[in-house]
């Protein structure tokens, strides 16, 4: 089905078909519009933004560019398109056709599910709210507006849920997410991540990069859902998600290029003094965000995500892929623990450990990443490579939570720890560095001094295009 635009919410949904969700929708919708003035990018309303806007749900040629005030993005509903034959394909329920309604047993944890990824997508938009202000230049200032906007229709896609599937439990969920804030201190976001702040563009690359990546995870586990209609949204997400992890990675290969440069042409490990980023600070925010982003997959053992998978409800990172029977009867697996000063592996069952090897697939996918930015390092002949640190460092979740685990996976003492905090973890001067670079670069095709140009421009346009005009007087 095609996507109607002519509508006031665009859908491929067939939303006039039903009055009484879309007139619920509709009442939603002005309430997410006062959200998004209220915590979308500040300053930048107005301005107009060279963005895509979704045409067609197949993966080609899902997009189209033109210049658009943000708050006149057509949010709207999007599903992957259905397949008829398609049955569920794991757990108790294997084989049974998809439900296109949810089993009444399944209704809470459902809702639990849906409102947990929901409640990422605003609360993003709110991290990110400041950074316009001290942007790298025009491209990627777009870039971040691209993401804002699609992690606000990302919100959209799991109201459509809560509003089409939970009847009045499902709407007030859908407000309460736009009431919480991220941050705050009365009615904070639900994950922890989300409630960190991205005080500058460094560590946005890193939050796009690391924890959109988790996020890219947990959609995925979910568009494999029996519930198919959360399936084919999420599978629809997907492909948006995809532009965010680009930004993140290619957007620190560029800051890391840019060091590598520096480093050669004034022969020194320090190029603060240059206007660049040393290696040791990326290195630093690589551990802060990869391992809070390793939270956000939860405990190792878990008996939720062993009744999610048994129930149909949420799969594994591509789950037709896995040579077994998809229901891990009697299956195990190892999962690392603490015991005493070491870590030691343990055989679990896998159906508890099912968190853990989701996580598997996240750190495979981030040491991909990172050999592609130890290649720029290779390419500039320098002698350093960046390390993904031990899954157990720097833990607030799981097993590792009450241990002191230093990034080659050592545990040590709460003071040896502490002792060596400022090695591998941003310190404030660190900090500081990267604050007094933030300074706004707002000339077409030129770039802020701590970060390379990227290799091409968005949608064929040159470098030098105009990705953001009618700016705020600054
Ligand atoms: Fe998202
Ligand atoms: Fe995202």
């Amino acid at each position: 089905m095609g996507l109607n635009y002519s509508e006031r919410i665009p859908n491929n949904v067939n939303l006039s078909g039903d009055r009484r969700l879309m007139r619920a929708l509709e009442i939603w919708q002005p309430h997410f519009l006062e959200w998004w003035k209220e915590m979308g990018p500040e300053g930048f309303q107005a301005a107009d933004v060279y963005l895509r806007t979704a045409t067609s749900v197949d993966a080609k040629g899902w997009a189209t560019f033109g210049y658009l005030k943000m708050p006149d993005y057509r949010w709207g509903i999007f599903l992957a398109e259905a397949n008829p034959d398609e049955r569920i394909a794991f757990g108790e329920h294997k084989g049974e056709p998809l439900w296109r309604e949810i089993p009444g047993e399944y209704r809470g944890v459902l809702r639990r599910l849906i409102v947990t990824q929901g409640d990422t997508e605003p609360a993003s938009v709110e991290q990110q709210r400041h950074l316009g202000a001290t942007c790298p230049s025009l491209y990627d200032l777009r870039n971040l507006f691209q993401v804002n906007v699609e992690e606000g229709r990302h919100l959209w896609a799991m109201v459509y849920l809560l509003h089409a599937y939970f009847g009045r439990d499902g709407r007030e969920e859908a407000e309460a997410l736009l009431g919480r804030r991220s941050g705050s201190g009365d009615n904070p976001r639900i994950l922890g991540a989300f409630n960190e702040r991205t005080p500058d563009w460094l560590s946005y690359f890193m939050f796009a990069h690391f924890t959109d990546r988790d996020g890219k995870y947990q959609l995925a586990s979910l568009a494999e859902s029996g519930f198919d209609p959360l399936a084919r949204t999420c599978r629809f997400m997907l492909t948006e998600e995809a532009h965010h992890l680009f930004v993140g990675e290619s957007g620190i290969g560029r800051v890391i290029e840019r060091t590598c440069q520096l480093m050669n042409a004034h022969d020194t490990d320090s190029v603060g003094l240059f206007g660049g980023i040393d290696l040791a600070i990326i290195q630093r925010y690589l551990n802060f965000h990869y391992s809070i982003s390793l939270d956000l997959f939860g405990s190792e053992l878990s008996t939720n995500a062993a009744n999610y998978f048994s129930a149909g409800l949420k799969g594994r990172y591509r789950e037709d892929d896995w040579r077994d029977d998809h229901q891990l009867i009697g299956a195990t697996r190892t999962v690392l623990k603490p015991e005493g000063s070491v870590i030691v592996e343990s055989t679990q069952p896998a159906l508890v450990a099912l968190n853990e090897t989701l996580r598997d697939s996240y750190v495979a996918d981030c040491e991909r990443a990172l050999a592609r930015w130890n290649k720029i390092i290779g390419a500039a002949n320098i002698d350093f490579a960046l390390k993904l640190p031990h899954r157990g460092f720097h833990r607030a979740i799981g097993q590792f939570s009450g241990v002191n685990v230093t990034p080659k996976g050592e545990i040590v003492s709460a003071q040896g720890w502490e002792s060596r905090r400022d090695q591998w973890l941003p310190t404030s001067a660190d900090k500081q560095l990267v604050a007094d670079l933030m300074r706004p670069v707002l000339k077409p095709g030129e770039f802020a001094s701590w970060i390379a140009p990227p290799v091409r421009g968005i949608n064929h346009q040159p470098l030098d295009f105009e990705y953001v005009a009618d700016l705020p007087q600054v």
